[in-house]
């Protein structure tokens, strides 16, 4: 398997979010680049913050579960401790919620703009510790990247 060149895509990202004033459309496109930029994936999607909640954004890959509580999960527990979550074994993670049950282990991270929680990106993996250290500063970094975009667009989506 060969790593994404994290730099290439974050200016891939650039080009193709940069000029686009509408966030709904830009964090689709945010999706479908990361989606296909990667191998070995089998979901990769945003859930939002809705009130008290995380909610079912854009994403490639199968249906999934639409509402997912603050510390439920990975995705709930990276959204309650504000942490990246990069889980090697979804069955020995503690309340995973297994939406496809392809997926072996799990990349999440949170979503901040202007320092406050907008919702976490989720990335599943068939393969038992698919992502490496490299993977999660690669990607942490584009999703820093993508927050500053759509903190210029006035809302997240
Ligand atoms: N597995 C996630 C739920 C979302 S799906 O993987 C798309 C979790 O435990 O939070």
């Amino acid at each position: 398997m060969t790593d994404p060149d994290y730099r290439l895509l974050e200016s891939q990202l650039r080009a193709l979010l940069g000029e686009e004033p509408d966030a709904l459309a830009a964090a689709s496109n945010f999706v479908a680049l990361l989606y296909n930029a990667m191998e070995d994936i089998n979901w990769l999607g945003i859930y939002v913050l809705r009130r008290d909640e995380l909610v079912l954004g854009p994403f490639q890959g199968k249906p999934a579960c639409v509402h997912i509580r603050l510390g439920d999960g990975v995705c709930g527990t990276a959204a309650a401790t504000l942490s990246t979550q990069r889980v090697d074994d979804v069955h020995a993670f503690p309340g995973h919620i297994a939406c496809d049950a392809d997926s072996r282990s799990e990349l999440v991270i949170p979503l901040l703009a202007h320092h406050e929680l907008i919702g976490v990106l989720d990335i599943d993996s068939p393969s038992l510790a698919r992502f490496n250290e490299t993977d999660q500063r690669g990607i942490e970094a584009i999703c820093e990247t993508f927050c500053r975009l759509q903190e210029t667009r006035g809302s997240f989506i």
